[in-house]
Order: C-alpha cells, then structure tokens, then sequence
C-alpha cells in the first residue's frame, strides 16, 4: 500500500541492489510499527533473536505479518545453523513470543514441512524462498478477502442509496451521498499483514471503486493500534476515516451511524468463534443489540482447526506497563512516556477476548464469506470435514 506515494509492504528481504549498505545485505526489512504514527523508519533484522524481538515487542504485529517474520526468523536461523537441533530451537523461540494468533503456529509448521527433509546445504535457500511464498500467499488471500468483503459494502452501499439502512437519517460523516459507514477495531489493515490487510482490504477495494465509505477507528486501548495504524493508513490512502474512543462505537450504533463493523481474527476456532483485539466482544455484542451485521475478515492462515471452543484458545497477557503508560509526541516534537494511573495501582494488560460465533454475521476469508459456524466454514474448506 502507499505512504507518501511509494508502495511498500511490511517486510521484505534485502538484496545488494535495495540494501543501502553493506550490512544490511542479506538481512530481513520491516516497518518499525512501535515508532508510527509519529515516525515512519525500518528495522533490520539479521538473526533468529532479531525476529524474536520484533514480535515481542511489537515492532511487528497483527496477525498474518507475525507469521510471516516467524517463517523469515527461521531463515535467519538456517543461515546461522542449518541443523535439525536448530530448526528445533528457532521453532520453540518463536512460538513463545505471542502465544495467541494461529499464524505463528501455522508459519512455523510450514516451515517445518518445507525443510525437514531438505539436506543441510539448501536450507537456508529453501527457508527463504519459503518464506517468500508465504508472504505472495498472504497477499493473495488478503486481496481475495477484499473482493468478497467488497460484495458486502456494496449491498450497504445500495442500502444507503435507497435510504433503507439504519443510518439512513443520521450518516455519520454528512454531505449529500451519504457514505457507508465502517467501524473497525484494532489495525486489521496492511501494517497486520504483507499488504492489503484483512478487515481493511474490503474498505480500501471500495474507497478505490468509488464507492464512499468512512471509517470510525476505534482507538484500541491499550497500544492505541486503531488511532496509531490504522488511522495512519487510512490517511495515507485518503480514506475518510474518524477516530473514536473505545467506548463510543455503542453510543454510534445506537444513533444509526454504523451500517456494518468489519474487524481481523488473530484465532478463529473451527466452529466461529473469534479471538481478536480485547473489545472486539463488546462492539460485537453492541452490534448485534442494535441490529448491525458483525463481520470477521480472516485468512485461513488464521484458522485453528483443532479448536471448537473459544473458551480455549490461549489469551496473552502483557506488560501492566502498556496500560498504566501512554507514549506519544510531546510539545518539543520528541516521544515521551507519561504514566496515567496512579503508582501503585495494580493493572490487568488483557490482550485479546472472544467473539462467540453466535454474535458474528459472517466469515470473510479468501474462499468467501460464510456463516460463523461448523458447517459454514467446513462448507468452504471441504478438505477440512471429517
Ligand atoms: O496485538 P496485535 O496488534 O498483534 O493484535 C492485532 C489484532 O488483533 C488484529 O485485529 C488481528 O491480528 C487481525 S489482523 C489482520
């Protein structure tokens, strides 16, 4: 997607014609996440440890793009140590530093199968062109996931033309054709996966078709992932979008300016439900109360088809430090870090709930849009039954 006119994607590996310097050759490029909105600038990474860390920290997030910074972290091992007890640590390593999105599992199993059986002197060869593929395959998935999201904006498009949608007296962002309002949460946009996004990929196809669209951007507390990423991509691709407190979206829904929430999956189970951003629950259940269609947009990538029951997927819990701290550009054009809770005041830094299916319109994936249930997704992923 574009920032200031140039495409980028969020990570890509560098060869000597793009590499700048000498030491960057070989290594793996990513959008430094944790910086934006307030600086746009790139990580290196060139060990196991190196990709390590950006998951951790969240130099890199959003589901699909974890994965893939797995699937090049296990390059970046090979090419350090091609043995199988390698493979083996670079595998535990990674899967530790986020323990809830299925992709990191998934990217990780890809790359076992890719390698396992490769002798010791095409792995890192191997490992790389693996780890390429993956990223073309996100991509695909997640312009797919936009073609068929794209059908749903559409009819809520056409519902706002004939005035039959909810927001028809009261559209959220005014003037004459009154645009088809979306509220997200989190950043399910192209900074959470290769490009495109998920959630987002439906809004950009519409925003390019013509089709007039405004985003409310829940601002995502604690990391502030809407107001920070998805605000800023929005912006950078002239998508009229509004930021929103976390709380606000009820309030709009209740007014009849919201026509659809569109939002990720960081782990769908096999039977719908939903684990995503902490909140996602409750813009869910304000949705359904108000009569609004609740959409999850996920590549397959994201399904773990072992689970049946959201109840459970492993929720990761992180630093109090998110919460009790805000980071942001101060007066002097600097980043500071102010604390907002009082000193001593313990915090709970949940970072994801779960949407049952129950409370979920549809499916969004790259095979189409079906029922949030068993035989919803068994029905477009056959090889999956039995
Ligand atoms: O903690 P994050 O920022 O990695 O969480 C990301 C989300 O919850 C996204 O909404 C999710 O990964 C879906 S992304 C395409």
């Amino acid at each position: 997607m574009r920032v200031a006119d140039r495409h980028y994607r969020t990570i890509w590996p560098i060869d000597e014609g793009t590499a700048g310097t000498a030491d960057a050759v070989g290594a793996v490029r990513v959008i430094d996440q944790s910086r934006l909105p307030h600086e746009f600038g790139t990580v290196d990474l060139h060990t196991l440890e190196d990709a390590a860390h950006a998951i951790a920290t969240m130099v890199v997030r959003g589901a699909p793009l974890i994965g893939v910074t797995a699937a090049y972290g296990v390059a970046l091992a090979m090419r350090a140590d091609a043995s199988d007890g390698q493979l083996e640590h670079a595998a535990r390593l990674l899967r530790a530093t986020r323990p809830t999105a299925r992709n990191l599992a998934w990217a990780l199993e890809r790359m076992r199968a890719a390698l396992e059986r490769v002798p010791r002197d095409e792995r890192v060869a191997v490992a790389f062109r693996t780890a390429a593929l993956l990223c073309e395959a996100d991509i695909t998935q997640c312009r797919a996931i936009g073609k068929h999201g794209l059908g749903l904006i559409r009819a809520a498009a056409r519902g706002a033309e004939h005035g039959s949608a909810r927001a028809g007296a009261r559209g959220g962002a005014g003037g004459a054709a009154r645009p088809v309002n979306i509220l997200t949460h989190c950043n399910a946009g192209w900074l959470a996966c290769v490009d495109w996004g998920t959630a987002l990929a439906p809004v950009y196809l519409a925003h390019d078709a013509g089709i007039p669209v405004h985003v409310w951007v829940d601002e995502t507390r604690p990391r502030n992932q809407g107001a920070s990423l998805t605000a800023f991509e929005l912006g950078a691709h002239g998508v009229p979008h509004t930021v929103i407190a976390d709380n606000v979206g009820g309030h709009l829904m209740q007014q009849g300016r919201v026509d659809l929430v569109i939002v990720g999956s960081d782990r769908t189970t096999a039977s719908g439900d939903v684990c995503n951003k902490i909140g996602t629950y409750l813009k869910a259940l304000a949705a359904r109360d108000n009569g609004v269609p609740f959409y999850a947009a996920l590549p397959s990538s994201t399904i773990d088809w072992s689970l049946d029951r959201g109840d459970d997927i492993p929720i990761e819990q992180r630093a109090a430090e998110e919460l009790t701290h805000v980071t942001g550009r101060g007066a002097a054009g600097t980043l500071e870090t102010v604390r907002v809770v009082p000193e001593g005041s313990p915090a709970l830094n949940v970072a994801f709930d779960v949407t049952p299916a129950r409370l979920v319109s549809s499916l969004i994936t790259e095979r189409g849009v079906c029922a949030a249930s068993a035989a919803g997704l068994r029905g477009l992923y056959p090889e999956r039954s039995g």
